[in-house]
């Protein structure tokens, strides 16, 4: 069987921060508050002439480029988003023609922050069945587009961003050792946007009653991360026959610092071990696992044969983790 593993790595956040300063001057809130709820500080918000795909593309040609190839050799693209440029067609197909990857098939993929890792998946299944031989994954997201600027309960966790890994073959022994996929609909209603879709189409009374922005129980969000992060690494780890000592780096789902402290608990994990970031992002979704990821790797806190566990939750219910062997 085909080992596939990460054969590179690439970033992109925008360069205008919104810090918790300046959401003390939009809604009720103060900086202590945020910090110690949240852990996070500021956020990065796309420029007005800025959508997912241009993230995407910022993010991809990095990935291009450290993992050697060109756009050209890619056989695959998948995008993880809840926030693609429009409808259709794909912000996956937007991508591969800024890219110019001619011989790309290309599909963009909806499971909310948890769709990086259901990404990971597809790449890694396409490559070990034989059918293809590189896989662009990327996750991006412009939150800031679908984000209600008058609810503090929300307002102060979302951001902008995009990191993109390029799938292929790796020498025996390296690469994803296992996935654990997951979802449960029951809790879809703890995390949605209600408008502009096919049960709610865009009227002047779905944008009058706010229905396209991201609408959230945090608290029953909350519970579910904190139970589903500590169990989807350990079913991770289980699978691979792996153990939590063998974890080198937890790369987390970058919501808040207290649900990534609570599954480090779970794994006997020192805060060392985690990568954390969401102080300077916030949550960027689907984006926040791969800019974590490339973050590590920029920071060289990545070995060969380091053992990561990636993990995330999100929107749908969903969850996913993988052990990777890097
Ligand atoms: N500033 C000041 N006070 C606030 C703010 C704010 N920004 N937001 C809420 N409060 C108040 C509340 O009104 C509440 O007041 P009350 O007790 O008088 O009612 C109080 O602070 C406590 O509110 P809680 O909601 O209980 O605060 P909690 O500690 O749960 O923190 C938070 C809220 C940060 C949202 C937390 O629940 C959380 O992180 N949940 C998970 C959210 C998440 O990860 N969502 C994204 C999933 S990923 C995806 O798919 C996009």
């Amino acid at each position: 069987e085909i080992a596939v593993g990460i054969l590179g790595t690439g970033k992109y956040v925008p360069e205008r921060r919104l810090t918790n300063q300046d959401l003390e001057r939009m809604v009720e809130t103060n900086d202590e508050w945020i910090v110690t709820r949240t852990g996070i500080r500021e956020r990065r918000i796309a420029a007005q002439e800025q959508a997912t795909s241009d993230l995407a593309y910022e993010a991809s040609v990095q990935a291009l480029k450290s993992a050697g190839i060109s756009a050209e050799e890619l056989d695959l693209i998948i995008v993880a988003t809840i926030t693609p440029d429009m409808f259709f067609p794909s912000t996956a197909c937007l991508l591969q023609e800024k890219l110019g990857a001619k011989k790309a098939a290309a599909f963009d993929l909806s499971a909310a922050c948890s769709g990086f890792i259901y990404g990971l998946a597809n790449a890694t299944g396409f490559i070990k069945m034989g059918m293809y031989r590189h896989v662009l994954v990327v996750g991006a997201e412009c939150l800031s587009r679908i984000t209600d600027y008058t609810d503090r309960n929300t307002s102060i966790l979302f951001g902008d961003g995009a990191g993109a890994v390029i799938l292929g073959e790796v020498p025996e022994g390296r690469g994803f050792k296992s996935f654990k996929l997951g979802a449960d609909g029951s809790g879809g209603e703890l995390l949605k946007i209600s408008g502009g879709g096919s049960r709610l189409p865009s009227t002047e009374q779905s944008v009058s009653e706010r229905r396209h922005y991201i609408e959230m129980n945090g608290r029953d969000v909350f519970k579910f991360a904190v139970r589903v992060m500590g169990s989807a690494a350990e079913e991770a780890l289980a699978s691979a026959g792996y153990e939590k000592s063998d974890i080198d780096l937890l790369v987390p789902h970058q919501a808040n610092i207290r649900i990534i402290q609570s599954a480090l608990e779970r794994l006997d994990l020192s805060e060392d071990k985690a990568m954390i970031n969401l102080d300077r992002y916030g949550n960027v979704s689907a984006a926040s696992i791969p800019l974590a990821l490339a973050e590590a790797v920029e920071e060289g806190r990545v070995k060969e044969g380091d053992c990561l566990v990636l993990v995330g939750f999100g929107g749908g219910l969903t969850w996913g983790a993988s052990v990777l062997v890097w």
